[in-house]
């Protein structure tokens, strides 16, 4: 049996072109301006042109000094980055790696050589966005810039937000009426951005119209309206996913990656706080109606990387919220949810506007060490027309916190996050909905942010008292 042929390969991976070259001899095969380097260099080239993902890198495109013409990818397998699969002319597929190395036996690394290998690439997938406010943009030029993603539709009911959405994609259809895009044929999913309390009911509308879904955060208001998204997409086969774009934050990944290698030991103790003193924003978020509050605005970012953290289930939560000031807007001024896990570790969040001393944005306590993620105070600052210095002071949450690791024998060391990727959640989501690869951001995840939130509604509601997520 041949090297290939022994491997434990996923059923139907179809095989006949995927050739093992190993080491130098894949030389031949790098273009000019590549030849002179180390190969490890190249795969960092390789991967840097491509789309990160995590554990795995992949690119559509051909490989700038690889003379791939197909899908390509680097595999990363705990902290090194291994080999480069690339599709080749005659539709071979490269796996540059040694046949005594470890990735060959990790299924997950056998998956992304085998969708490498598939013969056709799977279309392309037709976004359309409904709604085109302060996040549209976000979305608009992270589908411009994902391979294997379209933009092909907008639809805002203001004509100002319309306008915008064209100067940024002006090759997309535009209308302000939402049953156009959800009857037009090139759109396959549809990212729902309108405010939080309309979020079923369009998430709803597009999957009963044959589409996928993206979702904004939160999901919806409550978990019976999440579980209905849900339900519906598996009934008609489709997608329902929510942009949980924080997971992909700095601050997090500095976090998750400290706490992954096992610098932290067990997490057991975690705090996180958003806030300042200032005066809400008057729009909707700061409408309790609309947005269900300052716990869900923020919250559904913090709780969502909360319970990526830390394993287990959720045993209780409780919540208390304060209104004393503000009072020409109905969120509460402050509140607090904690939420205690059946392994008896215990988190703690709290979004406050009225608070006039700051708490860190992360304090993470674990039992071979600690976090810290401390505010920074950044400005933009610019001349004025008359030459003048203008500084705009940023809002601590619109700048990423400094991490820093703190070791049982109080040293100090401040984190560098992991390297950033370009447009993560989108990658994921033309991996996805192209070659089947599993998304990092599920559904039933966001449901269960939810959850949290709600009860945590209900535990302010009762005065603090713990409730049972479900
Ligand atoms: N993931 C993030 O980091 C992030 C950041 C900001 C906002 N959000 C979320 O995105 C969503 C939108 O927030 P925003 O700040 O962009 O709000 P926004 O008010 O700026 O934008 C909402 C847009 O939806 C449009 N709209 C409302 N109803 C519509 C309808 N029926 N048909 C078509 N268009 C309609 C409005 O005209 C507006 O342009 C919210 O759910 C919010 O929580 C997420």
């Amino acid at each position: 049996m041949s090297f290939r042929d022994s491997l434990p390969w996923p059923s139907g991976a179809r095989l006949d072109s995927v050739e093992v070259i190993a080491g130098d001899a894949v030389r031949p095969y790098l273009a000019p301006e590549q030849a002179r380097l180390g190969l490890h260099e190249v795969r960092v080239d390789a991967r840097l042109d491509g789309w990160p993902r995590g554990q795995l890198t992949m690119a559509a495109a051909p490989l700038t000094g690889l003379a791939a013409d197909g899908a390509a990818a680097t595999y990363r397998h705990g902290m090194t980055e291994h080999g480069l699969v690339a599709r080749m002319p005659g539709d071979r597929v490269l796996v540059a790696l040694e046949e005594g190395d470890p990735a060959w036996q990790d299924p997950a690394f056998l998956e992304l050589v085998a969708v490498v290998a598939q013969e056709d690439a799977p279309p392309t997938v037709g976004i359309g966005l409904l709604g085109y406010g302060a996040i549209g943009a976000e979305h608009a030029q992270a589908i411009l810039a994902t391979p294997g993603l379209r933009l092909v539709a907008v639809c805002d009911t203001s004509a100002a937000r319309v306008e915008a959405a064209l100067a940024t994609a002006p090759a997309a259809r535009a209308s302000s009426d939402p049953s156009d895009l959800l009857a037009d044929p090139h759109v396959d999913a549809v990212i729902v951005s309108t405010p939080p309390n309309s979020h079923a009911q369009w998430a709803l509308a597009a999957l009963d119209a044959g589409k996928h879904v993206i979702v904004e955060k939160p999901m919806a208001l409550t978990t019976a309206e999440c579980d209905a998204i849900l339900a519906r997409a598996e009934e008609l086969g489709l997608t329902a996913l929510v942009y949980q774009n924080r997971r992909f934050d700095p601050d997090y990944r500095a976090l998750k990656h400290v706490a992954r290698v096992g610098l932290l030991g067990e997490v057991f103790h975690v705090e996180a706080f958003i806030g300042g003193y200032a005066h809400p924003c008057n729009y909707w978020h700061s409408d309790e109606a609309i947005s269900g509050g300052a716990l869900f605005d923020w919250g559904s970012h913090v709780i969502d990387q909360v319970l990526d953290l830390i394993p287990g289930e959720v045993e209780q939560v409780t919540a208390l919220e304060q209104k004393r000031h503000w009072i020409d807007v109905t969120n509460a001024d402050h509140s607090r949810m904690t939420l205690l896990f059946d392994g008896g570790q215990e988190a703690t969040f709290i979004h406050s506007d009225l608070a006039a001393a700051l708490k860190p944005r992360w304090y993470v306590l674990g039992t071979r060490g600690a976090v810290v993620g401390d505010w920074r105070t950044a400005s933009v600052v610019a001349r004025s027309p008359i030459g003048t210095l203008e500084e705009d002071v940023l809002a601590p949450a619109d700048s990423p916190p400094t991490m820093s690791l703190h070791a049982p024998d109080g040293s100090v060391t401040v984190l560098s996050p992991p390297p950033a990727e370009r447009h993560p959640f989108h990658a994921d989501l033309a991996l996805w909905l192209r070659y089947g690869l599993a998304p990092r951001v599920r559904g039933q995840q966001s449901r269960r942010v939810v959850a949290m939130l709600q009860a945590a509604q209900e535990s302010a509601l009762l005065g603090g008292a713990a409730v049972k997520p479900s």
